[in-house]
């Protein structure tokens, strides 16, 4: 397998793109298309300051790496969750975080839920839930109000966050086996800001295969935690990806076609009505100040509510 830009030896084939690469271009490779899904979309530009979302993954790490070689303005975000799993999930997650922003003298806010909330994820969950269910559904609750929260109040202009292709497409078959009309009019790569307190969302790794990512990681030295969230396994999620992992290595592109056909299909007016009527239908949360689809306490607020009672 040889480099198609130098003839060396390739260390990565992506069928899909019927392309090969060695270390030195597929390095340079990985930002360049940033850059143009960045322009294609429209996320942000040189201007603007980006809160990166940074879990001590490979995506997200990846990203922070990216954006600054492009020369962007990006600092970081970590949530501490307080999961411990067996193996210290948040606090190596935190470590790692903190040592690629000190390595590269970029500067990462911290936030820690169990400090501001006096609980961690799963002890919330558990409180929420009466011990039955997994704590991701209070965990990205959390994590949403939070990023949102930290870009406002620090006046970034945008939220960055490390989404992947396996991710987007699982999300996208989750909700388009039940026909989730108002989850599939919201996937985007960019959600717009609509409502005062609203913060630009984007996901500039959208377009990337969850290996493309981990190679990029791999080669470029990031030290990332390896391990998934002890609570992600076994979730649907996973399933999905299995399942469309499947699909791609019969045929290789499927995954990347079907999320860019969806976009497509968006670009043409599918679930348009939809995103109108979501868009005039937010609040503010008494409570917070944050926008919510409630009438009165948004989601998050009614949870915390719930957990102290
Ligand atoms: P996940 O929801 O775990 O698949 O993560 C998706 C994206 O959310 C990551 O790529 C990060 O950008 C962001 N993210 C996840 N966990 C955290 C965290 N603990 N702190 C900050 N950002 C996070
Ligand atoms: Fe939140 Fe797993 S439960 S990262
Ligand atoms: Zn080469
Ligand atoms: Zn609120």
């Amino acid at each position: 397998m040889k480099c198609r830009k130098c003839g060396g030896k390739a260390v990565i084939n992506m069928r899909q793109h019927k392309l090969s690469l060695c270390t030195e271009h597929y390095l340079d490779w990985i930002p360049e298309q940033t850059e143009r899904f960045i322009t294609k979309y429209r996320m942000f530009s040189p201007q603007d300051r980006i809160l990166v979302a940074v879990s001590g993954g490979k995506d997200s790490l990846s990203l922070w790496d990216i954006l600054t070689q492009l020369g962007y303005q990006a600092d970081g975000l970590y949530i501490g969750l307080g999961i411990d799993g067996g193996n210290g999930y948040s606090d190596l997650s935190q470590h790692l975080s903190e040592q690629f922003a000190e390595s590269r003298g970029l500067s990462l806010h911290v936030v820690s839920v169990p400090e501001e909330f006096g609980a961690t994820i799963p002890e919330m969950s558990t409180r929420t839930l009466r011990g039955k269910g997994k704590p991701c559904s209070v965990c990205g609750l959390t994590k949403r109000h939070i990023m949102n929260r930290m870009a406002v109040e620090s006046s970034y202009d945008v939220l960055a966050t490390g989404h992947n292709l396996d991710d987007e497409a699982a999300v996208l078959f989750g909700n388009t086996i039940n026909w989730q009309t108002g989850f599939l009019a919201r996937q985007s790569p960019v959600l717009e800001a609509h409502h005062p307190g609203l913060m630009r969302k984007v996901k500039p790794l959208c377009r990337f295969y969850e290996r493309e990512m981990a190679a990029y990681a791999i080669l470029q030295k990031i030290e990332y935690v390896y391990e998934e969230c002890p609570y992600a396994i076994g979730s649907k999620s996973i399933y999905y990806k299995e399942l469309l992992n499947q699909l791609e290595a019969e045929r290789p592109g499927a995954k990347l076609s079907f999320y860019l056909s969806f976009l497509k299909a968006k670009d043409e007016g599918l679930f348009a009505s939809k995103s109108t009527q979501d868009r005039t239908s937010l609040n503010t949360c008494h409570n917070c100040g944050q926008p919510t689809t409630a009438p009165g306490e948004c989601a998050f607020c009614r949870m915390i509510t719930a957990i102290n009672r």
